[in-house]
């Protein structure tokens, strides 16, 4: 008989029985224990893969153990099982470095759920120290979270500490700086890397369609739903759901996510049940969110949900020591794609160049900044005045271009014509918040313009 692979340390001898059988049929084997003290024996004696641990027990709060665990750096994965109506605990579990956590009356299937993604998780390689510097030699995903300052050496310590639990994650940054990238990679190093990941721009949906385009809906819900149609929370199933722009979510959108989050079910639209789904949530948002709280914009217990583990995208001004390793890294991508033969080097003038540029647009700045550099100055260097920096942008002389001087488009819809857009992505510099802003649009809108306009890369 192996070893038993889950220990179960709760006080009332009902539930015990309960979980145990419903392991049994998994095939796990099972220890139990009624105490914290009974526990820290088991513990002392043997490893698990796995423990279920009540909150709230005789002895003390499972809290204790989770931490106790978490400071000798015990391998094991814990579920926490918190009284119906904890958010709080549940919360706090997962910041202790909780797997995931289960609410009361725990049913069947989801015990088993957890418990087996616990295992898998358990079984891939052991996640580095929160401490020790992560080596993303082996890992492509983290590896192209390229710098070496202790900005970015704290995102990918973060993201390889969190990327294998439920817990979810909210990612802060100015536009540009990589949240997309470190959701990418989250989901990379977790134990969910085989199955989807799903990225839906909360602000780029209209509220009208946002319910079902997330939860989905049913034939007939509405005019014009004529077949079933699964949500993008149902196709995450089993992968990382990635809410990009939370902050744009209309007030009774959040409520609705808020329950799917706590229930882990949703209810397409129109439908009577809800479905269960396993997702993992990690979401993204350039606004300070603290602050729409405070203003009465963004549900506090929303926030609260999905800020279990913050991560803060870094400005590239509080890393400017990056800048080299980032454009290096760019510039080869950019070498790839156009399958030169060796990637173009930035002379030592340009680099100073690119040092006293503010970059608000941050790495997608850069990253447009060169490609445009490239594009016109082919060769094995690019100097200082490739860059085009220095370039006075040419004066806004009235209005924009006319549609009547324009090549037509196919767009007859768009608000702007493609070289409308162009001239004003251009005068910015191709730096999109700037443009958008000027144009008093989302982010969202204005890359879904250049998507559909053709100016996008
Ligand atoms: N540390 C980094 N190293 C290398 N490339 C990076 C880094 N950070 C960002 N990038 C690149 O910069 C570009 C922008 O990143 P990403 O889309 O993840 O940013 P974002 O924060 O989601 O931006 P936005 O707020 O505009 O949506 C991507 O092409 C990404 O690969
Ligand atoms: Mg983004």
């Amino acid at each position: 008989m192996n070893a038993p692979a889950v220990l179960i340390v709760e006080d009332e001898p009902d539930l015990r029985q309960l979980y145990a059988l419903t392991l049994a049929k998994v095939g796990t084997a099972v220890d139990q224990t009624a105490d914290l003290a009974q526990a820290r024996q088991c513990l002392q004696a043997q490893r698990y893969s796995v423990l279920i641990i009540d909150m709230r027990l005789p002895d003390g709060s499972g809290l204790e153990l989770l931490q106790e665990l978490a400071r000798v750096g015990r391998p094991e994965r814990a579920i926490v099982v918190t009284a119906y109506g904890s958010a709080d605990n549940a919360v706090q579990a997962l910041k202790a470095g909780a797997f995931d956590y289960l609410t009361k009356p725990v049913s069947p299937a989801r015990l088993r759920q957890a418990v087996v993604a616990a295992l898998q998780a358990s079984a891939a390689p052991s996640p580095t120290p929160a401490l020790a510097a992560p080596d993303p030699s082996n890992n492509h995903a983290l590896h192209q979270l390229v710098g070496d300052s202790e900005a970015m050496q704290a995102v990918r310590a973060t993201v390889q500490r969190v990327a294998r639990t439920m817990a979810p994650v909210l990612i802060s940054g100015e536009s540009g700086t990589g949240k997309e990238l470190i959701a990418r990679a989250l989901h990379a190093c977790s134990h969910r890397a085989s199955g989807p990941f799903v990225a839906v721009n909360c602000g780029a949906i209209p509220p009208d369609l946002l319910e079902s385009e997330l939860f989905g809906h049913k034939r007939g819900a509405f005019t014009g739903a004529s077949a079933d149609r699964a949500g993008l929370f149902q196709a995450a199933h089993g992968g990382t759901l990635f809410l990009d722009e939370v902050a744009d979510l209309p007030l009774p959108m959040q409520v609705k996510l808020l329950r799917a989050l706590q229930e882990r079910a949703v209810r397409p639209v129109g439908a009577v049940t809800e479905e269960p789904v396993d997702v993992r949530i990690v979401s993204a948002t350039h606004k300070a969110l603290a602050q729409l709280v405070q203003a009465g914009q963004f549900r506090h217990d929303l926030y609260y949900r999905l800020n279990v583990i913050p991560i803060h995208a870094p400005a590239l001004r509080e890393h400017p020591d990056d800048l080299p390793a980032i454009a290096a890294a760019i510039l080869q991508r950019l070498a790839q794609r156009e399958r030169l033969p060796a990637p173009p080097r930035l002379t030592e003038a340009a680099l100073a160049r690119l040092h006293r540029h503010p970059f608000p647009g941050n790495v997608r700045e850069l990253e447009n900044l060169l490609e445009r550099a490239l594009a016109l100055h082919p060769g094995p260097t690019l100097d200082a005045e490739a860059l085009a920096l220095d370039a006075t942008p040419p004066a806004v002389t009235g209005s924009v271009p006319t549609a009547a001087t324009d090549t037509p488009t196919i767009d007859d819809d768009a608000p702007l014509s493609r070289v409308e857009l162009e001239t004003m992505l251009q005068r910015n510099r191709w730096n999109q918040s700037r443009t958008a802003r000027e144009l008093g649009w989302t982010l969202a809108k204005l890359r879904y313009w250049m998507q559909r306009l053709g100016l996008a890369a």
